[in-house]
């Protein structure tokens, strides 16, 4: 099983790194859900939000400008390297804070969010209903929780296409559960809707949400050889075998390059739930 000290490994080192290396190009590819997100959020009139997994903090942010004056956001992530460029970024946004911490397992102010959202950070938790149990304790009584995750491997090529196009060159992977901790770990959406009820939250609606990304196909290859699986291989293997990857990999890309864009669809869940039922 993936542990939270697996994720923390990982989020600290390789895949840190580059979520902070390629942030820019990141938050540009995700700007569609973090606007979804902040609508969701927004419209349930926030003061106190917990950005669940907030990685270098682009979410956190976006929402504190929109709130600004009127709540407060803070981010929570186990990796120390994302939480170090989300502050960086904060500059002197009194409305915006971070801790770094194990979300599963933070000892959190009781009652203290009124909104607890996430884009993509909660996927990766050990024990998704202790993880999930604790966050509600954080909840106030009518708190509301608004998630993006991500669907299935097969409803996002894209998101596998780097992966499967490398197959060839590499020595065969480890077969993973398909619920295991990581970023398809939300994929069924019926597992989903179980963890939020076995930890307490009510009122459990999980929609299917297609959204349009893109960015410059000039990003694309710096992409596919930093994130993910390829990524965290790539720098581990000879240049031949390297360029001929690399070669394979872009290749197979070539139905989502329009022209000088990239444009793929993210097929995720919009996850929306109440800390307790409102009687
Ligand atoms: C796919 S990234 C998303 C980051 C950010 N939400 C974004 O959209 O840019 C997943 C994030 O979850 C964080 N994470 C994983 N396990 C965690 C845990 N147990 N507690 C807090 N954060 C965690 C990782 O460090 C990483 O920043």
């Amino acid at each position: 099983m993936d542990t939270n000290q697996e994720q923390a490994t990982l989020w600290n080192g390789i895949a840190g790194r580059a979520w902070v290396d390629k942030k820019d190009v990141l938050d540009h590819l995700f700007q569609p859900v973090t606007a979804l997100l902040l609508e969701e959020v927004c419209a349930c009139a926030p003061t106190d939000v917990l950005d669940i997994g907030c990685g270098t903090g682009a979410a956190t942010l976006a929402l504190s400008q929109r709130l600004r004056g009127h709540g407060h956001v803070t981010g929570i992530d186990i990796s120390a390297t994302m939480i170090a460029t989300a502050n960086t970024h904060a500059d002197a946004d009194a409305d915006a804070s971070f801790i770094c911490a194990d979300a599963q397992t933070h000892a959190f102010t009781p009652a203290s969010y009124d909104v607890l959202m996430s884009r993509f950070g909660v996927m990766f938790f050990e024990d998704p209903v202790s993880a999930f149990r604790n966050l509600r304790t954080a909840a106030t009584a009518q708190a509301k929780l608004r998630l993006a995750a991500w669907r299935s491997p097969a409803e996002n090529p894209f998101m596998t296409m780097a992966e499967q196009a490398a197959a060839p060159f590499l020595p065969p992977a480890p077969a993973r559960a398909a619920s295991a901790p990581g970023q398809f770990g939300f994929a069924d959406g019926q597992r989903v809707q179980t963890i939020l009820e076995q930890s307490g939250w009510q009122h459990i609606e999980i929609r299917a949400i297609d959204l349009l990304l893109t960015m410059p196909e000039q990003h694309l290859q710096d992409y596919f050889t930093r994130m993910g699986q390829l990524g965290r291989v790539l720098d581990q293997l000879d240049e031949s075998t390297r360029q001929q990857i690399i070669t394979a990999v872009r290749a197979a890309f070539a139905p989502f390059v329009h022209g000088d864009e990239v444009r793929f669809t993210a097929a995720c869940w919009l996850i929306r739930a109440d800390a307790a039922s409102a009687t």
